[in-house]
């Protein structure tokens, strides 16, 4: 790979980031380096988003595909006129509504705004993130800064510095450890630039939230197994955030019966020798008592399901599982992000589950 540094992880103190430190970290951004970041959602990889060279160093250090195009994080409302020359009328109170926070809004893009940034597109990607390490980044750094989230390309997103370092050691030149992220799942990315105002990903601003202030508001979810250009949200393939462990992803009403099957599955996959993982909920555990497994617990409810959702993936993958069981929380709140991970994780197969049967036909 082209890009090769020595990484230095710096632990940043969440609510006072010293100041030298984050400096220090401006200075990389502007003279063109790459400084991994926590947000609110997860943490990104950051660049310059003005310098067509730094974007491209985050494409060579993902191995990111180049028709993908980034968000663009700013701290100040002043900066949407560098990065769009044509803001859709309302957008600036539902901007102001929802930001800082997990909320990506897709905007007419200005020529400031590198075509490598946008994938070649006319739209841009933008967010004002609500973390104090990532709002000092950005001051300090005094220009908008594109970042993905710092994984790997395919790998689940990195919710702590720890999951940065496994994925890009060696291709980033800063990381900046603030801890975990809170929310868990990346943000919601709405496009104001369509008829109908639309959600092209679940994320952090549940849909409800958008819904009770946009109420015709569309929710479009693309399930793309391949690369397509012409495509609202290209990054939206299918095979994202993938362990390396096959997933066995289940979803139903009959409680009775879904835990049925999974329970069915677990054993079979034991009988052949296969070391199964389980993500679940906190109640969930007494399903799998008779199970031998190593089971993940992720909270009480969907908003802690995200949070540990990444890490949990990343956990059981570490713990060399060969299969995930998980049951799809209901699509509610940030259920609805955490069903539409665990889609693309397990690549489309969803396992509908009735008192008739299971049903692997897909999503
Ligand atoms: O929470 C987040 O959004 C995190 C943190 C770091 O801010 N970032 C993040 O970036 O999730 P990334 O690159 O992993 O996902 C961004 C996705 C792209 O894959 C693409 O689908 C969509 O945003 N995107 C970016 N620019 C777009 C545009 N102009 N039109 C439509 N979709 C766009
Ligand atoms: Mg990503």
């Amino acid at each position: 790979m082209a890009y090769n540094v020595t990484t230095t992880i710096i632990q940043v103190a969440r609510q006072r980031p010293a100041t030298e430190i984050m400096a220090l970290a401006g200075e990389v951004i502007r003279g063109g380096g790459l400084v991994a970041f926590p947000t609110e959602t997860v943490y990104g990889l950051g660049a310059n988003a003005l310098n067509p060279e730094a974007v491209a160093r985050i494409f060579e250090a993902k191995e990111r595909p180049a028709n993908d195009p980034i968000i663009v994080h700013i701290h100040m409302f002043d900066q949407l006129n560098q990065i769009t020359n044509n803001l859709p009328s309302g957008v600036e109170a539902l901007a102001r509504r929802f930001w800082p926070g997990p909320l990506t809004l897709v905007l007419p893009k200005s020529d400031a705004i590198p075509h490598s940034i946008t994938a070649g597109r006319d739209t841009v990607a933008v967010r004002m993130p609500n973390h104090p390490i990532a709002l000092a980044l950005l001051r300090a750094a005094g220009v908008p800064i594109g970042a993905p989230s710092a994984n790997r390309f395919s790998r689940p997103s990195p919710t702590t510095a720890a999951h940065v370092r496994a994925d890009l050691d060696g291709h980033v030149d800063v990381i900046l450890d603030g801890g975990p992220t809170d929310i868990g799942v990346e943000s919601t990315i709405l496009d104001v630039t369509s008829a109908v105002p639309t959600i092209l990903r679940a994320g952090g601003v549940p849909l409800e939230a958008l819904r009770a202030y946009l109420p015709t508001l569309a929710y479009a979810p693309q399930y793309l197994l391949e690369t397509v250009a012409s495509a609202p949200a290209p990054g939206n393939l299918l095979k994202h955030y993938a362990p390396h462990a096959q997933m066995f992803v289940y979803e139903g009403d009959d409680d009775e019966a879904v835990y049925d099957a999974m329970r069915e599955q677990a054993l079979s996959l034991s009988n052949q020798g296969q070391a199964v993982g389980i993500l679940a909920l906190n109640h969930e555990i007494l399903n799998f008592e008779a199970i031998t497994a190593q089971i993940v617990l992720c909270g009480r409810d969907s908003t802690a399901f995200a949070a540990n959702l990444f890490a949990g993936l990343r956990a059981l993958d570490t713990a060399g599982v060969q299969a995930i069981l998980v049951r799809v929380p209901s699509p509610f709140g940030l259920g609805l992000a955490v069903r539409d991970r665990l889609i693309r994780a397990a690549e489309g197969r969803v396992l509908q589950v009735t008192a008739q049967g299971v049903d692997s036909g897909g999503v």
